[in-house]
């Protein structure tokens, strides 16, 4: 069913078009109606079917029309009113396309005495260099933004109809105040119109014969492309918009000075400064244009192959930066008051996810870089409403830490995620937090997404973990930072403490007491630089490769050695692994240590269960250890390990028999029947890693004891941890190749 019976464009261009075309592919009204003066246009529109009926006069199509929407350059829109006045319908609704509001509401005071209640300005930011109803595209708006500037004697109906209208062509309608959106505008699109007329202006007129642009390639193309634009149009907007863009002008021309200046006078630093800063705001950009915000990896395909003979496993290498400590250092910065710079970020999509969430909330962070980011704090209570749900891939950490933080902010939110993380428990968070008053709703089985309801004041709780859960713990720290009084968590078992040690390094007090960690909300976060070391969990797989190859003499540099992380340490050498630290030493208030792994024959272990939380990402790896030690490895009370990415035991277990090693599957562990110096400890096999990144650089690690070739499948997801493990493990002597599967995308 249509909406309207007639809608009527006034001007069919390449925008006027563009919306008959968009609406009737909605089926937004019954007919389509065109009025412009050019014979050529009008013939067009018929011809390419964008509109049923045309007329060179508005007489002839107005008086029938419910809505018309008014797509001539900016400067005609007056006089078209003016002839639009006498043939209105009584509630016939207008809008228009114009790329300057205030010049048109005074327009429209002008003929009609105050701006109609029925005229809702508007301004779809879309566009192209060509001009005509011959250019218009049925798409051309589709995830495009239309700022509407509606004003408070605006019909409700008719600001409706045209929101409709925008929606239904597939765009996101926001609202501006008219001076504002002329402010935006002068500057976002304006300003660089001019710029680029005038840039190829001025080198044309040097160069009559335009020789110099057979050579001007891909920058001068860039910068140029809307050069090409309607000449009339733009001729209006500068007449029409011609404050605001004097003001963008004139402040583009002072930074023109300085950079002018700064080549003169051979000032690379001012160069290099400001090209720095322009750099970073146009990263940030980029990432604001994304429109997931942070895209993952993971509907690209990718296998692991692994070959036999690889090994041994020798070199120094330093792995990405730890996960937990990246997140946190997100969160914090942004909460703290001033600049927080960090080293060593973990560039892989997890901890990029919570990045992006937090400039989603309307942080500044530039980078990541090489590891470094820059984050501009906004203080305690400066976190903004995001505009769409928060998606944050495969990362429980993020989900969890999040869901703290964020049940204490004044705006409602949703927390989403990937197929992974979507079948996992968020009861565990959401439960203690409604007990500090969060209103928070789950799916089923308290399951992802996470709906936070905003402005509910939380009072701290003591909470006593049912579960060893550095994600549980520092959830309802974070939240207790925004509740009165005292907050405090004890845990049946020591895990991870980086939350606790961050927030002290940001001058938040926090008391530990034993099992307790408390502290006091309502204070303030200052900024400090963090250097992150590389993380534990990813070097356990170069420690497990090395440990099980003869022959292999590998160093890890600068590993985070923290005692709430070492259980690997303590299972591998309690193995009769050779691991020997040297160069231990504190970096912002975490140890560190250079780990050197040399190959000895393992043996099998009844693992101690006070190491389980504290090797709790790291038992995928040590099954592949176990696998190749002498006799049996036992595994008791790490039914955590069924809630990961994976259900790690069951997924391992599969695997590992699939590779033909003997084990037994139990409800919180698992014995492996390891296999010793046999030549070959693993068998050729095809896997599936269930886009559990852990998994995946596990069986890849078997490779290096296995008969023949081992595939495992879909292991895109080792990007949310560790970008660029392949090519690290092959250039300390894996045989691991990536393999796009043919045929899929
Ligand atoms: C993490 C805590 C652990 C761990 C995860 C990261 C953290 O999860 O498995 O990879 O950064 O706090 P749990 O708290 O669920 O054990």
């Amino acid at each position: 069913m249509a909406e309207i019976k007639n809608l009527l464009v006034v001007g069919l261009g390449l925008i006027g078009g563009s919306v008959a075309l968009a609406a009737r592919k909605a089926g937004f009204a019954e007919r389509y109606l065109g009025v412009d003066l050019a014979q050529d246009e009008r013939q067009g529109a018929l011809t390419l079917g964008v509109v049923d009926e045309v007329s060179e006069h508005l007489e002839d199509l107005a008086p029938q029309a419910d809505l018309i929407v008014l797509a001539v350059p900016v400067l005609a829109m007056e006089p078209v009113l003016q002839a639009l006045k006498p043939h209105l319908k009584t509630d016939a609704i207008l809008t228009d396309v114009g790329s300057c509001k205030a010049v048109i509401a005074e327009a429209a005071e002008r003929v009609f005495g105050r701006q109609p209640a029925n005229f809702i300005l508007g301004h779809p930011i879309a566009g192209a260099e060509r001009s005509g109803v011959a250019a218009a595209q049925v798409d051309l708006f589709r995830n495009r933004k239309v700022i509407l500037t509606p004003t408070a004697t605006n019909s409700p109906q008719a600001l409706d109809q045209v929101r409709r209208l925008w929606k239904l062509a597939g765009a996101e309608v926001l609202e501006m105040d008219i001076r504002q959106h002329d402010e935006v505008l002068a500057r976002t699109s304006h300003l660089p119109h001019l710029l680029a007329f005038s840039l190829v202006d001025t080198l044309a007129r040097r160069d009559e014969r335009l020789d110099i642009f057979r050579y001007a390639a891909g920058g001068f193309r860039d910068f140029t492309r809307v050069a090409a634009s309607d000449p009339v149009m733009w001729r209006d907007i500068f007449l029409a918009n011609r404050e605001a863009t004097l003001g963008a002008l004139d402040e583009f021309l002072e930074g023109v000075q300085r950079l002018r200046d700064a080549v003169e006078h051979r000032d690379a630093e001012e160069l290099v400064s400001t090209f720095t800063h322009a750099k970073s705001a146009r990263d940030y950009f980029t990432a604001l244009l994304n429109e997931t915000g942070y895209q993952t990896m993971q509907n690209q395909k990718i296998n692991f192959v692994t070959q036999p003979g690889g090994g041994p496993v020798q070199g120094r290498i330093r792995v990405p930066g730890d996960k937990s400590i990246s997140h946190r250092s997100i969160m914090l910065g942004a909460l703290a008051e001033g600049i927080t710079q960090v080293k060593g970020f973990l560039e892989g999509e997890d901890a990029l996810a919570t990045l992006q969430t937090f400039r989603d909330l309307g942080v500044l962070i530039e980078g990541p870089h090489n590891g470094e980011v820059t984050i501009h704090g906004v203080g305690i209570n400066g976190l903004k409403a995001p505009q769409d749900p928060l998606y944050l891939g495969n990362s429980g950490t993020s989900m969890r830490l999040l869901s703290g933080l964020l049940a204490a902010q004044s705006f409602d939110c949703e927390l989403t995620g990937d197929a992974s993380l979507s079948k996992r428990p968020m009861g565990r968070v959401a439960d203690p937090l409604r007990l500090m008053g969060a209103e928070i709703e789950t799916a089923e089985g308290g399951r992802p997404p996470l709906k936070i309801k905003g402005g509910q004041p939380l009072k701290g709780i003591h909470y006593d973990l049912p579960m060893a859960s550095a994600q549980v713990k520092s959830c309802l720290l974070l939240a207790g930072l925004w509740a009165e009084g005292e907050t405090s968590v004890t845990e049946p078992a020591p895990t991870r403490d980086h939350t606790e040690r961050m927030l002290q390094g940001f001058g938040y007090p926090v008391k530990k007491d034993g099992a307790t960690a408390s502290l006091v909300g309502g204070g303030q976060l200052t900024a400090c630089d963090i250097d992150i070391p590389a993380d534990i969990s990813s070097a356990t797989f170069f420690m497990v490769a090395a440990a099980i190859t003869p022959g292999s003499d590998l160093t890890l540099e600068h590993v985070g050695i923290n005692p709430t992380r070492d259980g690997v340490i303590n299972i591998l050498r309690l193995m009769g692994a050779d691991l020997e630290l040297s160069n231990q030493r504190e970096v912002g208030g975490e140890p560190v240590a250079d780990i050197r792994v040399r190959y000895q024959p393992l043996k099998g272990i009844d693992i101690p269960e006070d190491q389980v939380p504290l090797a709790i990402d790291e038992f995928p790896a040590l099954f592949i250890a176990a696998a190749c030690a002498e006799g049996i490895t036992r595994l008791r009370g790490a039914e955590e390990l069924r809630v990961k990415e994976s259900d790690r035991i069951q997924v391992m277990a599969d695997g590992l028999q699939a590779l033909g090693v003997d084990c037994t599957v139990l409800d919180d562990g698992i014995d492996i029947q390891g296999k010793g110096e046999a030549e070959a400890v693993f068998t050729t096999a095809r896997l599936q890693c269930h886009h559990d990144h852990r998994i995946a650089m596990s069986f890849a690690v078997a490779g290096l004891r296995a008969s023949g070739s081992i595939t495992i499948e879909d292991c895109a997801t080792v990007n949310t941890s560790f970008p660029g493990f392949a090519e690290l493990a092959s250039s300390v002597g894996m045989k691991l190749e990536s393999e796009r599967p043919a045929g899929r995308a």
